[in-house]
């Protein structure tokens, strides 16, 4: 595979992840029970509105690089490296999944960040730089609501 290739797998794998992503911290926000219902189903809120936020820009990312956005539950499944959760959570261990994600999320970002620099991709590295902003800042929500 060639390093344009391989670019171009990491941000269709980016992008689907970070729909996963989306989606689970929705799970967990309809689902979520416990004494910390009410700041859980507020944060989980929170989280996902930031990240579907973020979706249709990203989609137009790829577009403008002449990539085809994947669009379907079945690539989205084929290429995320977020795991679907099929079970319903106790409280403390959703927010333990979520944050573990959301590192993940934060180290792909990097990863396509440094590729898209050496690609001369200002713009969508400018954006990619912004994405792992935001999931360091979701990360320390999670975080310090585990302590
Ligand atoms: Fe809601």
């Amino acid at each position: 595979m060639t390093d344009q290739n391989k670019y171009h797998l990491a941000l269709k794998t980016a992008f689907a992840s970070e729909y996963a992503f989306a989606l689970k911290s929705q799970n967990f926000h309809w689902n979520v029970e416990g004494a910390s219902f009410p700041q859980l189903h507020t944060l989980f809120e929170r989280i996902y509105n930031e990240v579907y936020g973020s979706i249709d820009t990203f989609a137009e990312q790829l577009r403008a690089l002449q990539l085809y956005t994947p669009a379907s539950l079945q690539k989205f499944s084929m290429l995320t490296i977020i795991d679907d959760e099929n079970e319903i959570l106790e409280q403390g261990a959703m927010v333990a999944e979520l944050l573990a994600d959301s590192e993940k999320m934060a180290n792909i970002f990097k990863i396509t960040f440094e590729m898209a620099e050496s690609a001369g991709d200002h713009g969508l590295g400018n954006f990619l730089a912004e994405r792992l902003d935001a999931h360091k800042k979701h990360s320390w929500m999670l975080r310090a609501t585990l302590k």
